[in-house]
């Protein structure tokens, strides 16, 4: 580091003092480009409803969706994430519906693909936990996650979204290998160009409830994700995950929780120079929203944080303030 000068002579609030010069040495610029909206599903027709713990956070009926995709569209977001809260009586020990042709994702996928075409990206996750029982993510025998097992249901799954015309295949399951099976899969189904992105640093997060509520997982969810999710105090073993899915070839990688984790942001930003996307999980859009709404804090925190994430190296972020947040950025 070159420090050209000392005070008197150097005094850095000179570019501080006008706006025009804030403006021109800015290092970071949050726009629309860099927010993903992920949007919850539910059957029915003509349903709007709210997610009891996330403020101003619904679920959609199909019939619905262009609500939110259109202020989506609009707000000039590159890409939404689709969710499904599927029915509990569709759910067994082994998440068939995940790979059923009329499930609430793939209606949506085809929708929203019909509606829209190319004017905006679809990512769908890849686990079956909004799917199983059981809440897992994968399939349990005797109290054990199945690795392998689970891995040929989720390629199963990706070439489904694939063919319903998703754009990014996003596991989320923290399996290990899938990255590489499921690209084989793509490559040899013809689907060469349907792109993956990793969840490939994902910890066994605290703040993930809101959202297991919103899927409809968290009641039924038997003990906890430990054996498979990351453990929070490891750091290098984040390198290492992202390595070995790059070489299986993910397209892009997130980092998952969001604020609590942006050294791992950088970490990988530096060790890698692949596109990084960060996920602001629900219990951070929650809290958040909960301090906004009790007047603790003000609007522009969300613009804060999400710039945070930008400043660690993320290119993008998922975040449930996205439709909100693009639009104050108009
Ligand atoms: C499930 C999945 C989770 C989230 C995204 N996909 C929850 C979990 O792993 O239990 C969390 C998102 C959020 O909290 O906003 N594969």
């Amino acid at each position: 580091m070159i420090i050209t000068g000392k005070y008197p002579n150097l005094r850095l609030r000179r570019s501080r003092q006008h706006k025009w010069s804030r403006r021109l040495v800015k290092e970071n610029n949050l726009s629309a480009n860099d927010l993903i909206q992920p949007i919850f599903l539910v059957e029915g027709k003509n349903k709007k409803i709210p997610v009891k713990s996330m403020p101003d956070v619904y679920r959609y009926s199909v019939d619905r969706l262009t609500q939110i995709v259109d202020k989506s569209l609009s707000n000039k977001i590159p890409m939404i994430a689709l969710f499904p809260f599927t029915n509990p009586k569709l759910k067994n020990k082994l998440g068939t519906e995940s790979l059923n042709q009329d499930n609430l994702v793939c209606k949506a996928i085809q929708l929203v693909k019909k509606k829209y075409k190319n004017s905006i990206g679809i990512m769908c996750d890849v686990a079956l936990d909004p799917y199983t029982s059981h809440g897992h993510d994968g399939l349990i025998n005797n109290n054990k996650i199945l690795n392998d097992e689970t891995v040929d249901i989720l390629i199963e799954q990706s070439l489904l979204q694939a063919e319903m015309g998703c754009d990014v295949i996003a596991p989320s399951d923290m399996m290990d290998g899938r990255i590489g099976k499921i690209r084989k899969a793509l490559d040899t189904n013809n689907f060469k160009d349907t792109q993956i992105l990793s969840y490939a640093v994902k910890y066994a997060s605290n703040f993930y409830g809101p959202f297991r509520d919103a899927v409809g997982s968290k009641k039924i969810l038997k003990g906890d994700k430990k054996t498979y999710q990351m453990d929070y105090n490891n750091r290098l073993e984040a390198i290492r995950e992202v390595a070995l899915d790059i070489k299986e070839g993910a397209d892009m990688v997130m980092i998952k929780p969001g604020m609590p984790y942006l050294d791992i942001i950088k970490d990988i930003k530096d060790n890698f120079k692949l596109p990084v996307l960060a996920y602001q999980v629900s219990g951070e859009y929650s809290i958040i929203s909960n301090a906004i709404k009790n007047k603790l804090i003000n609007e522009d925190s969300i613009i804060e944080v999400l710039t945070a994430f930008k400043r660690a190296g993320a290119n993008a972020v998922v975040t449930y303030f996205a439709n909100q947040i693009a639009k104050k950025l108009k």
